[in-house]
């Protein structure tokens, strides 16, 4: 039987990936650092990326949700960051956003979903597909866990600052055959699951590196400011702007509960 012109285009936009869908969909201009995340989510299905601030993680993040629930069936997202305003202030107001655009350029599309603050569902089976928003806290290391679909997309924001007990209860999830894996850092500890994901795990993963200053998301005017106040060669520069670790191994100045580089 031939396929619908819907269906047609859901395969499409499968095999495109995130950013095809961002482009078609909502009308967005995926960066070519966005693109290679969407390329490398399709193809390997595990992404890790380390980055400057304020390069498009969070937002291709966002597009990654609607491309899923759109494309899969049954489908589930969780997503988690170390703190509420990681997670809803930030992640959430770019679903929102992406959403509130979706029902205008594509309404047959936009209308099947209904945005909540920490949750994101198919509005007719809202228990079978949806996203949901999980602050991971060290005292509360099920942020990822007792997700099951045939279908599944974990998304990991600021993951240098998520605490090692919250991979170590979700390892055996995030890495079963299949799943979707996206995660996403300022690379600001020295150690951990993200750490790895670039280093000695390195071949389980897409470890893709985000520099700002190759980024047309991120202004001038920033990285200007940042390398006149702290100097190209600091830890600061390169982590912030560059993407880079730096810094002793589990070090002090780099722990994720450091205000400089949480800042943002
Ligand atoms: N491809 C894009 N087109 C337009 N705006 C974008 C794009 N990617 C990111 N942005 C915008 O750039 C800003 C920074 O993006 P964000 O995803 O928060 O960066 P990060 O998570 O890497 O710090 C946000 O305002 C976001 O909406
Ligand atoms: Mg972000």
């Amino acid at each position: 039987m031939a396929l619908s012109p819907t269906q047609q285009a859901v395969l499409r936009w499968r095999e495109g990936g995130p950013a095809l869908f961002a482009q078609e969909v909502l009308g967005a201009d995926p960066t070519d650092q966005q693109w290679d995340a969407s390329r490398n989510l399709v193809k390997r299905r595990r992404v890790s990326i380390r980055s400057g601030h304020g390069t498009g993680k969070s937002t291709f993040m966002a597009w990654c949700v609607l491309w899923f629930l759109a494309c899969y069936f049954p489908a589930k997202v969780p997503a988690t960051a170390p703190t509420a305003h990681q997670l809803e202030d930030v992640l959430w107001s770019e679903i929102a956003k992406w959403h509130r655009t979706m029902k205008e350029k594509y309404p047959a599309l936009g209308g099947q979903f209904t945005w909540s603050a920490g949750a994101f569902r198919m509005a007719s089976a809202p228990n079978e597909s949806f996203s949901v928003a999980r602050t991971s806290r060290p005292e509360r290391p099920e942020a990822l866990q007792g997700f099951h679909s045939e279908n599944i997309l974990f998304l990991i924001d600021e993951a240098s600052g998520v605490s090692d007990n919250v991979f170590e209860v979700a390892e055996g999830a995030l890495s079963t055959d299949g799943a979707f894996v996206v995660m996403a850092a300022n690379p600001t500890r020295q150690s951990g699951y993200f750490f790895d994901s670039h280093h000695k795990m390195r071949g389980a993963w897409a470890a893709l590196h985000w520099d700002g200053e190759a980024s047309p998301m991120v202004s001038r005017a920033y990285i200007e400011n940042m390398a006149k106040k702290y100097g190209r060669q600091s830890s600061v520069f390169k982590v912030r702007v560059k993407g880079e670790f730096v810094g002793a191994p589990d070090g002090v100045m780099y722990a994720s509960g450091n205000p400089i580089l949480n800042a943002a």
